[in-house]
């Protein structure tokens, strides 16, 4: 099927496939929303005397089939297209003819693209707040089970004070609900209506709508002025990317003490076999790799984030079809934490402590901090005189 810019010329078929790249196969996840801009574009354009009653109802009875088709898997996006706009719009014209080639007036695929894309990040990064947030339940579960356990608090990897369970879990949740809470309020730069700019400079003569279809899609406002768009590009998304690497970043570092505390040395935590895996030599191995692989996938999150940024820096402004790649990163950090909060709220719930090595391991110079404050309490001498005592005792 053609694409949207034909005008009747080849195109070198390596210079296609290298500017599409992955677009096709990665705008597979916005047929969706693309189709909802798409039907409030439509709608505006119905109600400034752009578009039909017939020929709107035509055009949204066409995007239910082009949808629902999409939806049972009779099509996909191929190289040809380039990418779920182009797609789109070809089948709608195939579906219902004239009326479909009707729709494209006013807008651009550069300010189709960024709504379709903040649409869709408004629905993931909301979705992925929550599964944050059961993760934060599942640490909460996973304090009370274990209320009052004893664990040596760690600094520089030594024993340094006595700590608890609940207190080691509860850090964890804590930090993991205020990553959630960054994660919304990322979504501040994401919710902003980007139609009508069209190519990154409006339309002035349509006098189109701006706010008609910012009300209909529910973003909280029209993107002003239009030349803001495309500067903004990469910018939502370093900012959403930027609160998931932070979050990784807390599911990394559990991970990391769960690999630790579930060592033969230390022996704190068990876990459950069907989440260990094996060794293809030593028979003996039960290996956490799942909270190894938690861990690594939280190192790639920052190297997401600096290719978005570094996509963008130093670009001049207006629309390049540099801005495409952004998807690549944007989407896979998206999906691997989805994923990584999955795997997390899928073992958190069978991760054991083991309290007879959890009060074995809570010796003697755990206490050393707490015996000099009993000095200054009880003596009345000044820290540094309890320190100093202290110190010589244990030494
Ligand atoms: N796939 C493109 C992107 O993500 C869509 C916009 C294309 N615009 C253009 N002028 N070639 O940026």
């Amino acid at each position: 099927m053609a694409r949207l810019w034909h005008k009747g010329e080849d195109t070198d078929s390596l210079v296609l496939e290298f500017c599409v790249g992955d677009d096709n196969q990665l705008d597979e996840r916005l047929v969706d929303y693309d189709i909802r801009a798409s039907l409030a574009h439509a709608t505006m354009l119905n109600e400034q005397g752009w578009l039909s009653d017939s020929d709107l109802a035509a055009v949204v009875r066409g995007y239910d089939d082009v949808g629902a088709s999409h939806a049972r898997g009779e099509w996909q996006i191929s190289i040809d297209e380039e990418d779920v706009h182009t797609a789109l719009e070809n089948r709608l014209v195939a579906s219902i003819g004239e009326a479909g080639a009707r729709v494209h007036l006013g807008r651009s695929r550069n300010d189709q693209v960024l709504a379709a894309l903040r649409l869709y990040l408004l629905d993931v990064v909301t979705h992925l707040a929550q599964l944050a947030e059961m993760t934060v339940e599942e640490l909460k579960a996973l304090a009370s089970r274990h209320a009052k356990m004893p664990i040596p608090g760690y600094t520089h990897l030594q024993k340094a004070m006595p700590s608890s369970v609940t207190d080691w879990a509860g850090g964890f949740a804590a930090e993991i609900a205020d990553d959630a809470c960054g994660l919304r309020l990322a979504l501040r730069r994401v919710d902003l209506n980007p139609l009508g700019s069209a190519a990154g400079y409006g339309v002035p003569e349509l006098h189109l709508d701006r706010s008609r279809t910012c009300e209909i899609l529910g973003f909280s406002a029209v993107q002003e002025p239009v030349t803001a768009v495309q500067l903004s590009r990469g910018k939502a998304e370093a900012n959403v990317v930027f609160e998931l690497t932070l979050l990784m970043q807390d599911l990394g570092r559990l991970a990391a003490d769960l690999c630790l505390f579930n060592s033969a040395e230390f022996g704190f935590v068990s876990l459950p076999k069907q989440f260990t895996t094996g060794s293809s030599i030593m028979p003996q191995k039960r290996n956490p790799d799942v909270f190894e692989l938690v861990r690594g996938r939280s190192s790639q999150l920052a190297g997401d984030l600096t290719s978005i940024l570094a996509l963008t820096s130093k670009m001049t402004s207006g629309y390049h079809r540099d801005l495409q790649l952004i998807k690549v990163p944007l989407f896979r950090a998206l999906d691997s934490t989805t994923l990584t909060l999955a795997i997390m709220n899928r073992t958190l719930p069978k991760v054991r402590f083991v309290p007879e090595v959890l009060q074995k391991s809570m010796s003697g110079e755990l206490d050393a901090a707490s015996l000099a404050f009993k000095l200054v309490r009880d003596e009345g001498v000044s820290f540094r005189e309890a320190y100093r005592r202290v110190a010589g005792e244990l030494s």
